[in-house]
């Protein structure tokens, strides 16, 4: 195999405990896998890259989906999340090229090849594309990875086994296994917090103003714990789930893809112009207010008094973009520039109360959550079984992201499983639910015969990959021979 780069040699005097804690910062160099499903796949990788660009991969990046246990549609409001990564990811073989050019194949032919400048390139949002998401890693370390000089040019196969538009974050893996990839070849040693912010900024240049969790848990991820993650500043805490039950995923199999339609931004925008109406009325100058959390901050309010406030200021209806030129009193024009984003700006109807009363209660959800995995009380499984229930009431009445294929699979698990929910943005994709050790197989057999054995898309698929136990995996890494 050629050349091996490994950025810790950028710091030759630094002391072995530097070293160290370099390591423990930045997503670790690890050794190619002997053996083992992984091991098989990137010697896969490694006979496409060989036969698509006649020579070897100098290395391999890797960056997991993740499995969001409670607290969605939270965390562009500024507020924790609660995820997981899976052990599922996107590989990605990897090699410095003498061209300046940046190519890009997929192992999976039904996605097409793209070449372009690595220095030079437009990412097309009016054309999804999935090679738009290796042009938005690239573009993060180029714009913020301070890099002298332009960047050198690679050749790249991906190849992942997240399944696309599911809600497990297939997307944000490959900006971030690309980002780490492009710093990696370029000598960079970036902790796995800076990562995770550039990716969370990069990824916005598709389009959608997603709020960070995605990219956060796949750099700072580690085996066998779910995470807390806070923002501003990032940090994320370990968290023991309590023993005796799993965590089941289950694909209802209607595809989601947030890059699609505007439904995701337009619940980022209703918040937004919730914490705006809300800052306004007490006072403050609403401008600045972008996310109900940094309202609350202001306001040294508790959550459940958040709660209170939705309710005090606003009716559960929808609200026409005009009665909220008048109650910001600002024209139309000026809510297009300060609040709106492009694709939003058409949209004539927002619902401030529900939106924001789901943001609020699931924020407090998530506290309670980690505070039934601190105590570890008896009760403790069927506690984070119901915040589950809750948590899914709340994204499918107020939140109104849910799909009824969800709602059937949720329906389908009440009573056999401790609780259920949508995971990730919705809209289609996957649910969670946290089913008793040993309920798992007869749970998922009974998923199998009541939705999975009548649902067309679910034939001639491999089972495994629509509906799995899960446990809590490791982050990003690089592999190197
Ligand atoms: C997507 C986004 C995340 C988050 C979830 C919903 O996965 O990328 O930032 O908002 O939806 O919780």
């Amino acid at each position: 195999m050629p050349e091996v780069i490994i950025p810790i040699s950028m710091f030759p005097d630094a002391t072995d405990k530097e070293q160290i804690e370099m390591s423990t910062k930045c997503p670790p160099i690890k050794k190619l896998p002997k053996e083992g499903e992984q091991c098989r796949r990137l010697s896969a990788l490694s006979d496409k890259f060989a036969s698509e660009f006649f020579h070897g991969p100098q290395f391999f990046a890797r960056a997991p989906g993740r499995v969001n246990l409670i607290g969605e549609h939270v965390d562009y409001c500024g507020y924790a999340v609660f995820p997981m990564a899976v052990e599922q990811d996107i590989l990605m073989a990897v090699a410095k090229n003498t061209t300046e050019k940046l190519n890009i194949c997929n192992i999976d032919e039904c996605y097409p090849k793209y070449s372009c400048s690595i220095n030079n390139f437009i990412i097309n949002k009016d054309q999804p594309a999935w090679f738009n998401y290796v042009l938005c890693g690239v573009k993060g370390i180029k714009d913020e990875g301070d890099i002298d000089g332009p960047l050198t040019g690679l050749d790249i196969v991906v190849g992942g086994n997240i399944p696309p538009s599911s809600g497990l974050s297939s997307s944000s893996a490959l900006v971030c296994a690309t980002a780490l990839a492009v710093a990696h070849s370029h000598c960079l040693s970036l902790s796995k917090e800076n990562l995770a912010e550039i990716c969370a900024r990069c990824e916005r240049h598709i389009g959608t103003q997603g709020g960070g969790m995605d990219q956060a848990i796949s750099f700072l991820a580690s085996p066998d714990t779910a995470k807390v993650i806070e923002f501003n500043p990032l940090q994320a805490t370990s968290v023991t789930l309590p023993p005796g039950a799993t965590f089941v995923v289950a694909n209802c199999l209607a595809p989601m893809n947030k890059a699609s339609n505007s439904n995701y931004n337009c619940r980022v925008m209703e918040c937004r112009l919730a914490a705006q109406v809300m800052a306004k009325k007490a006072g403050l100058a609403w401008r600045e207010y972008q996310k109900l959390g940094d309202l609350q901050k202001a306001l040294g309010w508790t959550l459940p008094q958040m709660m209170a406030l939705v309710s005090d200021t606003f009716e559960a209806r929808p609200y026409t973009k005009e009665e909220i030129c008048k109650l910001l009193d600002a024209s139309s024009e000026e809510l297009d520039q300060v609040t709106l984003t492009e694709n939003t700006r058409h949209i004539q109807l927002f619902k401030l109360h529900d939106r924001a009363l789901h943001v609020f209660s699931e924020a407090h959800r998530v506290w309670e959550f980690k505070k039934v995995c601190d105590q570890q009380g008896d009760t403790a499984l069927l506690e984070l079984g119901k915040l589950m229930q809750d948590s899914h009431r709340s994204t499918q009445l107020l939140y109104e992201c849910s799909h009824p294929k969800l709602d059937t699979l949720v329906e389908l698990s009440r009573g056999v499983s401790l609780g259920a929910r949508l995971t990730g943005a919705g809209w289609g994709g996957c649910m969670v639910a946290l089913v008793q050790d040993d309920d798992t197989e007869a749970y998922k057999k009974m998923l199998q015969e009541r939705y999975f054995s009548q649902e067309p898309s679910a034939q001639g698929r491999d089972p495994s990959s629509i509906l799995f136990s899960s446990r809590p995996g490791p982050g990003a890494c690089i592999f190197v021979q």
